[in-house]
C-alpha cells in the first residue's frame, strides 16, 4: 500500500477512473475548496457533523508547491467563512514550506490564522487553525507555532500524540493556559527512545492523557479537549472522564476522519456528543485514499477488484 501510495502511475491511473474515485471518494471531501466546503456543508445538514478541511497537499519540497497550499488554506477559510460553517482548517508545518524555510512558514501559518479570524468574524462556532503534528524532528517547531499563534491573539489548535513519552510533559502547560489541543495516538515511525512503540503502551498513555484533558482543573482553565480517534474504548473512557469531573456536551469534541467508522461517527453525535471529521480534499487525493484503503483489509480487496476488472 506504501508502495502504491508513492506510485505515480497508480496515482495517474487511479485518479483518472471513475470507480475507484467512487471508492476513495468515502475518504475525500472533493478534488478542491467548493467541494470539499459541500462536503461540510452537507455533513452538516445531514448527520450533524462539523468538519476540519485539510488540503491534500502532501511531500512538499519547492517554494512553487508551498505558495499553492497556502493558497488552497486561505481559499478554503474564506469559503468556509461565507458558508457560515466553523472555520476549521487543518495545516501540517511542512505543507506549508517548514523544510523550505522556517521563517516563511511561521509567516505562512500567521497568514493563515488570520484569514481564518477574518471570515470566522464574530459568529459563534469553533473556529481555529489546528496544527498537524507530523514527525519527531518537527515537534518543536510545530509546539512554536502554536504558542506564536496564540500570542497573536489567533485562534488555534494544537495536535499531540499520546506514542510520544514527551507528551504528558508538552500537555501540562497547554492545560494550564487553557488551550485547545487534539490528542492522537501518532501516525509516524519513531524509536523506542522517543516513543511507545506497543500498542497496549499507547492505549495506556492516551488514557493518561485524557484524564488529564478532562480533568477538574482543565475544565476551570477553559481548556478545550479533542480526543481524534476511531478506537472506541477511548471514546468511552474519555466520555466517563467527562461526566465524572462535570464536563458538558459540547464543551470538548472527537474528531474522526471522513469515511472512517461512519457509524461510531454518527452514534456519538446522535447521543449529543460534537464530532468533528476531518476532511481531506485536493487535486492529490490518492496517496492520502489508498492510506485509508489500506488500513481496512475490506477496502483494500475492494480496491484489487476494482483493478482486475480493469485489467
Ligand atoms: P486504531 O488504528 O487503533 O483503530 C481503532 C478501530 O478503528 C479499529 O477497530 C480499526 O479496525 C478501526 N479502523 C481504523 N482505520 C480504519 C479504516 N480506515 N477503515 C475502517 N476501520 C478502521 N496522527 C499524527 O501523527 N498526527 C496528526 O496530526 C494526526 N491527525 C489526526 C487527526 C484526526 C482527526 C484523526 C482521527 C487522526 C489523526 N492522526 C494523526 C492519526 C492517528 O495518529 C492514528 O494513526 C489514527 O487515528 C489511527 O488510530 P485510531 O486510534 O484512530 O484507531
Amino acid at each position: 500500500m506504501i508502495a502504491l501510495a508513492g506510485s505515480p502511475r497508480m496515482r495517474d491511473w487511479a485518479q483518472s477512473f471513475a470507480a475507484t474515485s467512487a471508492l476513495a471518494r468515502q475518504y475525500v471531501g472533493g478534488a478542491d475548496a467548493a467541494a470539499g466546503v459541500a462536503t461540510a456543508q452537507a455533513l452538516r445538514d445531514g448527520p450533524g457533523l462539523r468538519a476540519s478541511l485539510f488540503y491534500l497537499g502532501e511531500y512538499v519540497a519547492t517554494p512553487a508547491l508551498v505558495a499553492e497550499n497556502v493558497a488552497a488554506k486561505l481559499e478554503v477559510a474564506a469559503r468556509l467563512g461565507r458558508a457560515g460553517l466553523d472555520v476549521h482548517v487543518s495545516v501540517d508545518p511542512t505543507q506549508v514550506g517548514h523544510v523550505v524555510d522556517p521563517d516563511a512558514a511561521r509567516a505562512n501559518v500567521r497568514a493563515i490564522g488570520e484569514a481564518v479570524a477574518a471570515a470566522a468574524g464574530a459568529r459563534p462556532g469553533v473556529h481555529g487553525l489546528m496544527l498537524d503534528m507530523e514527525d519527531a524532528s518537527v515537534t518543536d517547531a510545530t509546539i512554536g507555532l502554536h504558542a506564536m499563534l496564540v500570542e497573536a491573539g489567533l485562534p488555534a489548535a494544537l495536535t499531540l500524540q499520546a506514542y510520544r513519552r514527551r507528551t504528558e510533559a508538552d500537555l501540562g502547560p497547554l492545560v494550564r493556559s487553557g488551550a485547545k489541543v487534539r490528542l492522537v495516538k501518532g501516525a509516524f515511525a519513531a524509536g523506542p527512545d522517543l516513543a511507545f512503540t506497543r500498542q497496549s503502551e499507547i492505549k495506556a498513555n492516551s488514557r493518561r492523557l485524557i484524564d488529564l484533558m478532562f480533568s477538574r482543573a482543565a475544565r476551570d482553565s477553559g481548556f478545550y479537549p479533542i480526543v481524534a480517534t476511531h478506537d472506541d474504548r477511548l471514546h468511552d473512557h474519555a466520555r466517563e472522564r467527562a461526566a465524572a469531573s462535570g464536563w458538558r456536551a459540547g464543551e470538548y469534541e472527537f474528531e474522526m476522519l471522513l469515511g472512517v467508522r461512519s457509524d461510531v461517527a454518527a452514534a456519538l453525535a446522535a447521543a449529543g456528543e460534537r464530532v468533528r471529521l476531518y476532511v481531506p480534499f485536493g487535486r492529490d487525493w490518492w496517496p492520502y485514499a489508498v492510506r485509508r484503503i489500506g488500513e481496512n483489509p475490506r477496502n483494500a480487496w475492494l480496491l484489487a477488484r476494482s483493478a482486475a476488472r480493469r485489467g
